[in-house]
């Protein structure tokens, strides 16, 4: 089953999957989104799962380095993914992370990410003994992360917080200049700023802005400035449309964000020139 989200955070609240939990007490697990680097809140997410039997998998892929009331994501559920693609807030070029405190899903993973191998290189070649042996207990993926990658990953890591406040810095930029901005809404930041990772900054353009999106993105190319959309929702892929008979209608908030949703830039070497530059452009394009 899929799940809407709340406007304004794109997030799945405790109340959205306490209605959901209830209508499928079969549910078994949660794919929890930490939408462009914004913590759910997992209090309350927890103790929904907790009270339904549901497992916890957490979607970290726009979320490095995000907290919750303090508390790094990573932390909370049975397992979280992180995205280190090039695109991310913390790059190895390709790859992620699994983190866990479960130690089953812990040693599951690491025999399926190498094949289904009992005994990974590093445990066999070490000793000093004859030690070659190894077993296929799975069948398993190629799913290791190469080391020269993650080598990449451990530099990243050292300035991850100064990535972070930088675009910081880009999102408090936003929020001051196009407050107010008539047809356009902003993205809702929930807890302290210095929480939030900042992966997107969207803005969304009301049914009634006279310009409509594909001409907004198109004014903004002209200008030099480069966008996106985050995202074209799941229920309206084909795949998952066909196969599980997905209507708008049943996610409308997910709709409302979609129809409208435009993201600027957002990195930590753009300068209050270029945000200006952008915001003047946005605030143009917007009158139509
Ligand atoms: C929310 C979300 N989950 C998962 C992924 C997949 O990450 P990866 O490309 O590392 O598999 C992405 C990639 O953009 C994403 O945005």
């Amino acid at each position: 089953m899929f799940l809407d989200v709340e406007y304004g955070t794109c997030l799945v609240t405790p109340e959205i999957l306490e209605a959901a939990a209830k209508r499928h007490p079969e549910a078994k697990a949660l794919v929890l989104v930490h939408f462009g680097g914004q913590a759910a809140e997992m209090e309350g997410i927890l103790a929904v799962c907790r009270k339904y039997g549901i497992r916890l998998i957490e979607d970290a892929a726009h979320a490095f380095p995000t907290k919750c009331k303090g508390r790094m994501i990573g932390s909370f559920g049975d397992a979280t993914c992180f995205s280190f693609y090039a695109n991310k807030t913390l790059t190895t070029g390709e790859g992620g992370m699994l983190a866990t405190d479960d130690e089953a899903v812990y040693r599951r993973a690491k025999v399926m990410r190498l094949h289904g191998i009992n005994r990974d290189i590093w445990g066999r070649f070490t000793e000093a003994k004859a030690n070659w042996e190894y077993d296929v207990v799975a069948p398993g993926f190629k799913y290791n992360m190469p080391d020269i990658n993650a080598a990449i990953g451990l530099a990243q890591l050292e300035r991850a917080e100064e990535f972070r406040r930088g675009r910081q810095r880009c999102a408090e930029f936003y929020y001051r200049a196009l407050a107010g901005v008539e047809h356009l809404d902003l993205p809702t930041c929930k807890g302290p700023r210095e929480d939030h990772a900042w992966h997107l900054f969207w803005i969304v353009l009301g049914a009634a802005c006279p310009v409509g999106r594909n001409r907004f993105i198109e004014q903004l190319n002209a200008a030099g400035i480069g966008t996106s959309v985050h995202y074209k929702p799941l229920h309206r892929m084909s795949y998952y449309r066909d196969r599980y008979g997905l209507k708008p209608a049943d996610y409308p908030t997910a709709e409302r964000h979609w129809q409208g949703v435009i993201s600027l830039p957002i990195y930590p070497s753009l300068t209050d020139d270029e945000l200006g530059y952008i915001c003047e452009h946005v605030r143009s394009a917007a009158k139509g």
